[in-house]
C-alpha cells in the first residue's frame, strides 16, 4: 500500500480507492503532489511548475537560480519564517527568541499495520495487513527539532491517518507554539467548503458557502470540540451532490480546543490545517523530549456526499470505536430526565421503570441528582456517593429491581466537574482550573477539575471505581456541562501554564483509558449538554453520544441530518420525547418522533410517570418495529436522500442492509403545504438487478427502477411535522 521510489524521489500510498502522493523536492523538501482517486502508477518526481523569475517569492539560501520557493510550494508540514508566507502548521520559539525552522527530509521507513499514538485516541486495526504506516523524519540541522510525520493508509477505507511528532533534539529546551496534526496543499480553490456552526440545544447547522481567497477558520477555544463548531474541514466541488461529484474531509480525533484552517493563496492553490488550537496554546520541550499531535482523518470520495459518509461510518465503526459493544445492538434505554428532573425518589423510579418495561424499554437510565446533596444544578458534583435523602437505602435495590424486572440500569456521571458547594471542593478547592488567583466564572454553578493533575483523576477514578464495584451498572452516561475560563493549573509553573487544556485532554483520556478498561462491560455514552463533545476524540472510548438537548423531532430532522455527513446513526442517541416539547415548545406527530429516534440510537424520555394509553400503545408498537428492524438501523449503511437545509417543507433518508436484502426507507413532512409538488424519491444503496417488494402491499419495483427512476410519496404526507416509513424486500 505505500510505494517508495527511489529514483524520483516519491511515496505513493494507495489502496483500491485513493492515492496520495508526497515528493522529496530537490532532496530536501517534503512536498505534497496528488491526493484523490487512485492511481493505479505513480511515475513521475516533483514536477511543480517553476517560479516566474519576477516573482516576490523567495528562494532558500543559496539556491542554484530563482525558480523554486518555499512560498508557492505544496508542502506535507510546512514551518515558519523561511519564505512561505501562508499559515504553518508548526512554530517554535527557540530559547535565543527566534522562530524560523528549516525542515529537511532525514530518513523513512514503512511498516505493516497501525502503531497507537502514545495517550492519544486513534483509528486502530485489528491486523497487520489492515493498515500499512509510513514514518518520513524531517530534521532542522541548525536547530535539532525533529518532524516524525506518520501517515497510515487502510486497506479498504478511502482514508489517510495523519499525525506529527515533534522531538526536541537540542541541548537547549524550546517552546512550542503550533503543533498542528497535518496541512494538505490542494493545486486549486474551486471547493465550496461544509461547516457546522451551532449552539446549545442547536448544534450542527448545515452550511455551505465557497471559499474566498485569504483564511477561512473554524475553531474552538471553549476547551471542547463544542456545539459551536465541528473539528473538520469539508470541502465539495460546486457541482458536488449527496450521490455525485468530488468530496473530501479532514477530521480531527481530538475533543479540545481545536483549529481547521482553509486558506487560498494568490495562486488559487489552497492549503489546508487541521489541529490544536494555537490560540492559548504552548508547551515547553526540554532536551530529548517530544510532542505528539493527534490524529487527523483524511477521507475523500467522487461518490458525493453520500460516499464520503459511508467512508467515514465505516471506519469509526470498525476502527475507532473499541471494545465489545462496538458490533452490539444496542439497548432501547427509558431515560427519567424530562420526567422528573431533579424530583425523583426510588418508588417513583420504580413506577418509571415498571411503566418503561410495560413498553418493551431494555434499559434504565438514570440521569442527574441520584448522588451527594443534589437536588438541582448547585451542588454536589464532585461527590460520588448515593444521596441518602432520595435513596435512603442506597442505590442497590433500585438497580436490582431493574435488574430483576430484566432491564439493565443505566447511570449518570459527570466526573469531570466540581461544584463549590461540595465535599470534593470543601476538601480540594484548589483542584479546580484556574489562572493565578483570577476570579473563577461559573458555568451551570459549576468549575472544572484539573484533570492534568495526576492526583485529581485519582480521586475521581477511585470514587468511580469504588462506586461500580458496589452497584452492578451497565451504562454510564458522561456528562460535561460547561466549558473552561481562566484557564491555568495551580500545580505548573509560569512555563507550563499554557499546556493547562491539552494536558485537560490528555488526563480525561487517561482516566476513560482505565475506566473502560477496568469496567469493559458497561456502554458508555458520551454528553456534553447535548452534543457539546461529539467527536472522533470521544467516541473511541464511547460508542455512542447524545446529539442534542434538543429532543423536539423537526430540529432533530436538521441535526442529525448534518451529523450523519461524518458519524453513522449507531453513535446517535435520539429519544421520543413528550409534546409540546421542552426544549422548543412544538408538537409534533407520534409517528414523526419515532422514525427519528429510530434513525439515531432509539430510546425514550417519556414522562412514564404519566399514563396515556393511546402514547403508550403507540409507543409500544414502535418499539416492536424497531426491535423488528433494529440490526439494520443500527448496523446497515445509511444514505441522505432529500435534505431538510435545502427543502424547509421535507426530508428523506434511508437505510439498506449490507447484503442489500432489504431496506428502510423515512420521508418527513415539515411544513405542509397545500397543493404541494409531487414527491419522487430516487432511492440509494439498492440492488440494480433485484426487484424489492414495498411494505406487505402488491407493490413490486425493481431495484433500478427505485434507483433511477424513484419511488412516489403516495399519497403525500400532508400535515406538519409527520412522517412515513417504507419497508422493501428483495424477492428471490
Ligand atoms: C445535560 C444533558 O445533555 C441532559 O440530557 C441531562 O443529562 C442534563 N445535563 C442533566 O443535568
Amino acid at each position: 500500500m505505500i510505494i517508495w521510489n527511489e529514483r524520483e524521489h516519491t511515496f505513493h500510498l494507495c489502496n483500491d480507492k485513493i492515492s496520495y502522493v508526497i515528493a522529496i523536492a530537490h532532496e530536501r523538501y517534503l512536498t505534497h503532489c496528488y491526493w484523490g482517486k487512485r492511481i493505479a502508477t505513480w511515475q513521475q518526481g516533483y514536477d511543480y511548475p517553476a517560479l516566474d523569475r519576477s516573482s516576490f517569492s523567495p528562494t532558500p539560501a543559496q539556491w542554484p537560480d530563482r525558480t523554486f520557493s518555499l512560498d508557492t510550494a505544496p508542502q506535507e508540514y510546512p514551518g515558519h519564517g523561511a519564505g512561505d508566507y501562508r499559515e504553518p502548521a508548526f512554530e517554535i520559539r527557540y530559547t535565543d527568541g527566534h522562530q524560523v525552522s528549516n525542515l529537511y527530509y532525514l530518513s523513512h521507513r514503512i511498516i505493516d499495520g497501525k502503531p497507537p499514538l502514545a495517550g492519544l485516541p486513534a483509528t486502530w486495526v485489528e491486523q497487520e495487513t489492515d493498515a500499512q504506516t509510513l514514518i518520513i523524519t524531517l530534521a532542522d540541522p541548525l536547530t535539532q527539532l525533529q518532524v516524525e510525520l506518520r501517515y497510515s493508509v487502510f486497506d479498504g477505507h478511502a482514508v489517510i491517518a495523519r499525525s506529527a511528532r515533534l522531538i526536541n533534539q537540542a541541548a537547549q529546551p524550546l517552546r512550542l507554539l503550533r503543533a498542528l496534526s497535518c496541512c494538505v496543499d490542494l493545486p486549486d480553490a474551486r471547493w465550496q467548503q461544509i461547516q457546522f456552526p451551532g449552539a446549545w440545544a442547536r448544534e450542527r447547522q448545515w452550511h455551505r458557502q465557497a471559499l474566498n481567497p485569504g483564511i477561512q477558520l473554524l475553531d474552538s477555544k471553549r476547551g471542547a470540540s463544542s456545539t459551536h463548531q465541528q473539528p473538520f474541514i469539508g470541502l465539495v466541488r460546486p457541482e458536488t451532490t449527496e450521490m455525485q461529484g468530488e468530496a473530501c474531509a479532514l477530521h480531527l480525533v481530538y475533543s479540545g480546543n481545536f483549529t481547521a484552517r482553509s486558506e487560498v493563496d494568490a495562486f488559487s492553490q489552497t492549503r489546508l490545517l487541521l489541529g490544536i488550537n494555537p490560540h492559548g496554546f504552548g508547551w515547553q520541550l526540554a532536551p530529548g523530549e517530544s510532542f505528539q499531535t493527534p490524529e487527523a482523518i483524511l477521507a475523500w470520495s467522487d461518490e458525493g456526499l453520500n460516499g464520503l459518509s459511508g467512508t467515514l461510518h465505516a471506519l469509526y465503526r470498525d476502527n475507532l470505536v473499541r471494545g465489545q459493544h462496538r458490533h452490539q445492538p444496542r439497548p432501547i434505554l427509558a431515560n427519567n430526565w424530562e420526567s422528573t428532573y431533579f424530583d425523583f425518589n426510588e418508588d417513583k423510579l420504580l413506577t418509571f421503570a415498571a411503566n418503561a418495561k410495560a413498553l418493551g424499554v431494555e434499559l434504565l437510565m438514570l440521569d442527574d441528582g441520584w448522588f451527594g446533596e443534589r437536588n438541582d444544578d448547585t451542588s454536589s458534583l464532585g461527590d460520588w456517593f448515593v444521596n441518602r435523602a432520595k435513596f435512603p437505602h442506597g442505590l442497590r435495590p433500585l438497580i436490582d429491581n431493574v435488574h430483576a424486572m430484566g432491564m439493565q440500569f443505566g447511570l449518570w456521571f459527570e466526573p469531570e466537574m466540581i461544584s463549590r458547594r461540595s465535599e470534593l471542593f470543601r476538601q480540594h478547592p484548589d483542584w479546580t482550573i484556574s489562572a493565578g488567583g483570577q476570579p473563577l466564572s461559573e458555568g451551570r454553578n459549576q468549575y472544572i477539575l484539573d484533570l492534568g493533575r495526576r492526583e485529581v483523576r485519582d480521586n475521581i477514578l477511585a470514587q468511580m471505581s469504588a462506586f461500580l464495584e458496589n452497584h452492578p451498572v451497565d451504562y454510564i452516561k458522561w456528562d460535561m456541562n460547561r466549558n473552561m475560563s481562566e484557564v491555568g493549573s495551580n500545580a505548573a509553573g509560569p512555563a507550563h501554564q499554557q499546556e493547562t487544556a491539552h494536558r485537560y485532554m490528555l488526563g480525561l483520556y487517561a482516566l476513560l483509558e482505565t475506566l473502560t478498561h477496568r469496567f469493559p462491560h458497561i456502554l458508555f455514552e458520551c454528553c456534553s449538554g447535548g452534543g457539546g463533545r461529539f467527536d472522533p476524540g470521544m467516541l473511541y472510548y464511547m460508542a455512542q453520544a447524545w446529539v442534542s438537548d434538543n429532543t423536539d423531532a423537526a430540529s432533530r430532522v436538521h441535526i442529525q441530518y448534518s451529523t450523519s455527513l461524518l458519524y453513522p446513526p449507531v453513535m446517535q442517541c435520539a429519544h421520543v420525547s413528550e409534546v409540546p416539547n421542552h426544549q422548543m415548545g412544538r408538537s409534533t406527530s407520534m409517528a414523526m418522533r419515532g422514525a427519528v429516534a429510530m434513525s439515531g440510537n432509539y430510546g425514550l424520555m417519556l414522562d412514564l410517570m404519566r399514563s396515556d394509553a393511546g402514547r403508550d400503545a403507540a409507543v409500544k408498537q414502535q418499539i416492536a418495529f424497531y426491535k423488528q428492524h433494529r440490526q439494520l438501523l443500527q448496523f446497515g449503511r445509511f444514505w441522505r436522500l432529500v435534505s431538510p437545509w435545502e427543502n424547509p417543507d421535507f426530508a428523506a433518508w434511508m437505510f439498506v442492509a449490507p447484503d442489500q436484502s432489504e431496506a428502510l426507507v423515512m420521508a418527513f413532512s415539515l411544513v405542509s403545504l397545500a397543493t404541494a409538488p409531487l414527491k419522487l424519491l430516487r432511492l440509494a444503496g439498492l440492488d440494480p438487478h433485484a426487484r424489492y417488494q414495498i411494505d406487505d402491499s402488491e407493490k413490486i419495483a425493481g431495484g433500478d427502477e427505485l434507483l433511477y427512476r424513484g419511488m412516489w410519496v403516495d399519497p403525500p404526507i400532508s400535515r406538519d411535522y409527520t412522517s412515513r416509513i417504507w419497508h422493501l424486500t428483495r424477492l428471490a
